[in-house]
């Protein structure tokens, strides 16, 4: 009896130990697939399985898929199938002492990955509303009498109320971040509409600057962060009148000062914005035109002090600028856009930079070719 009582506490700590080890992973897990196998992992030492999918309902299908079932890709059963079928119908979660002996299941899934499932716990996810957003299932207790117990089925209970806000959660912000991408699609377009170009050509500034930002040896991540951000660095166009913004040929020195404006309206503009990305873009707005000589505006910063990214966005810039038509000059030939980077290196761009881009010239400049 006092044994007994003793492993309860050693065992309470180790899934607070658990628990408290996955908290900080999940947390700074944004891929939703990685989320599910994070989840899922935790599910299956939590109750000592030997395996554990986490089961998302996927409406448009009628199906029930997890990225996981430990090593085995990707999986999907009809809504109705099996005992995560059942949980999900009835919110009602099940412990199976032996599956082949029970009606309701469903062996397919051992069928296609040869595998022989004995004893079941499955739990409803329950989103905030109570509506049953898909379910946990642990298969085959490890050790000791190979059946789970009702305490595995609570240890489960609390992991899926807990997965199930860590879905919502990670569900709102991949709502929030593609909304955020929409409006700077459309903020791009926006500035591009004005002055007569086409969307290729936001678009062509941010895929060069993501391929220029690798090869500078940035992260994925910073480099994915400036292609988000670049397609807004002339947003600043929309703010400049017509007559200058659109005149055929040569701008006055009047005119070329009120174009100019465009970098800093772009920055005031998403400046006042608080999420991180449209600050970013700001940076970028307010630093493409800054020249590696101290020569450029809109601050007349120099070399290094002028932010990478808009750096970075110069460049590609400049490549898109003189590559197309605009409503002031011809586009120009492959060999003349060369030899202007040349001569432009270490005194409008940062040296390294152009270095790269005529290093991997066939891949950055190909889509212009046709
Ligand atoms: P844009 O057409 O998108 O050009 C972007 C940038 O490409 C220019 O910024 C400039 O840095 C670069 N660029 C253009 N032509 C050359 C060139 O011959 N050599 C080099 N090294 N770089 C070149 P910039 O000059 O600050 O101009 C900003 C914007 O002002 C341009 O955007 C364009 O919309 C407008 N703009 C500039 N010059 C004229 C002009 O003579 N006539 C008209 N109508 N618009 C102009
Ligand atoms: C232009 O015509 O776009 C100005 C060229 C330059 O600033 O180098
Ligand atoms: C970056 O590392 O993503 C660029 C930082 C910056 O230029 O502000
Ligand atoms: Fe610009
Ligand atoms: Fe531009």
């Amino acid at each position: 009896m006092k044994g007994e009582c003793g492993d309860e506490t050693v065992e309470s700590r180790r899934i607070l130990d658990l628990l408290f080890s996955y908290m900080p992973k999940i947390a700074a897990e944004r891929k939703m697939d990685n989320l599910l196998i994070l989840m899922a992992d935790l599910g299956r030492t939590m109750v000592s399985a030997d395996r554990c999918s986490l089961w998302l309902i996927d409406k448009d299908a009628d199906e029930l898929w997890t990225k996981v079932a430990h090593g085995v890709d990707e999986l999907r059963i009809p809504l109705n199938a099996g005992f995560v079928g059942y949980s999900v119908r009835t919110g009602k979660p099940l412990l199976i002492e032996d599956a082949y002996q029970d009606p309701r299941f469903d062996r397919r899934s051992d069928d296609k990955t040869h595998y022989r499932t004995t004893s079941v716990l499955t739990v409803p996810l329950l989103d905030t509303e109570g509506v049953v957003m898909g379910a946990f299932q642990a298969i085959n207790k490890q050790g000791g009498s190979g059946v789970f117990s009702q305490r595995d089925l609570e240890r489960l209970i609390l992991t899926a109320v807990y997965s199930a806000k860590t879905v919502e959660s990670a569900r709102l912000i991949a709502e929030q971040e593609a909304t955020q991408r929409e409006i700077i699609h459309i903020l791009g377009e926006a500035s591009e509409y004005r002055s007569q170009e086409t969307g290729d050509h936001i678009q062509r500034v941010a895929e060069i600057s993501y391929v220029i930002a690798k090869l500078y040896g940035l992260s994925e991540e910073e480099a994915e962060r400036i292609r988000l951000a670049s397609p807004m660095h002339d947003l600043g166009k929309i703010g400049i009148p017509d007559s200058v913004l659109n005149k055929p040929g040569k701008l006055s020195e009047v005119e070329y000062g009120v174009m100019k404006s465009h970098a800093i309206i772009g920055e005031e503009m998403l400046k006042s914005s608080k999420r991180s990305l449209l600050q970013f873009a700001a940076t970028i707005a307010g630093s493409h035109h800054e020249r590696w000589d101290g020569t450029g505006y809109p601050r007349g910063l120099k070399g290094e002090i002028i932010p990478l990214a808009g750096r970075i966005c110069a460049v590609a810039d400049v490549l898109d600028a003189l590559s197309s038509p605009r409503c002031y000059k011809e586009p120009w030939s492959e060999a003349r856009i060369r030899e202007e980077f040349r001569n432009q290196r270490g005194t409008q761009f940062q040296p390294e930079l152009v270095d790269l881009l005529l290093a991997h010239w066939d891949e950055i400049y190909g889509p212009y070719r046709n």
